[in-house]
């Protein structure tokens, strides 16, 4: 029987200074994230919006763990705001090793990689969700490249 999936949720600033520089951090953020999160049996999704972060991890406790201790000291990012690490009934993204859903300037094709079957399409909606929580905490920055 799989193990229940523990959730990890949280929102953090953008320390890469630049529009350019910050899509090609993101592109590298989803490269290693969905090689190492497919390895570990991590489903989830990033949003990026007007220089916040929102991730949502979900996974058996000792991956999420050591994923977001990696995350913690990465120093793309800061001010790393926890808004719940615990247990959860199950997984929202069944799929997705990283969905992302941002407001760059590649925020279009980017939505579209992440994927386009029906699965995929239910993972947007929840990315959807968590871009709401970054809207609702943060939209006092409205620099679109930060
Ligand atoms: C906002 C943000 C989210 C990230 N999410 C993940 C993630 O879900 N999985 C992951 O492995 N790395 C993630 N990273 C990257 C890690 O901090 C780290 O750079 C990466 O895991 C190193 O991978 P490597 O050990 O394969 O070189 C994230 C970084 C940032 C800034």
């Amino acid at each position: 029987m799989p193990t229940r999936p523990y959730r990890c949720i949280y929102w953090s600033r953008n320390r890469v200074d630049g529009a350019d520089e910050i899509v090609r951090a993101i592109d590298s953020i989803l490269v290693s994230a969905r090689h190492n999160n497919r390895l570990l049996g991590i489903t989830g999704a990033l949003a990026f919006d007007r220089g916040l972060f929102a991730q949502f991890l979900e996974g058996e406790i000792r991956a999420v763990e050591l994923v977001f201790e990696k995350i913690q000291r990465d120093e793309r990012h800061g001010d790393i705001q926890v808004l719940a690490f615990g247990p959860a009934s199950k997984r929202a993204f069944r799929t997705s090793p990283m969905a992302f859903l941002g407001r760059t300037p590649e925020e279009h094709r980017r939505f579209v990689e992440a994927g386009d079957d029906a699965e995929a399409g239910a993972d947007r909606i929840e990315a959807q969700r968590l871009l709401d929580i970054v809207r609702t905490l943060g939209v006092e920055d409205p620099d679109p490249s930060r």
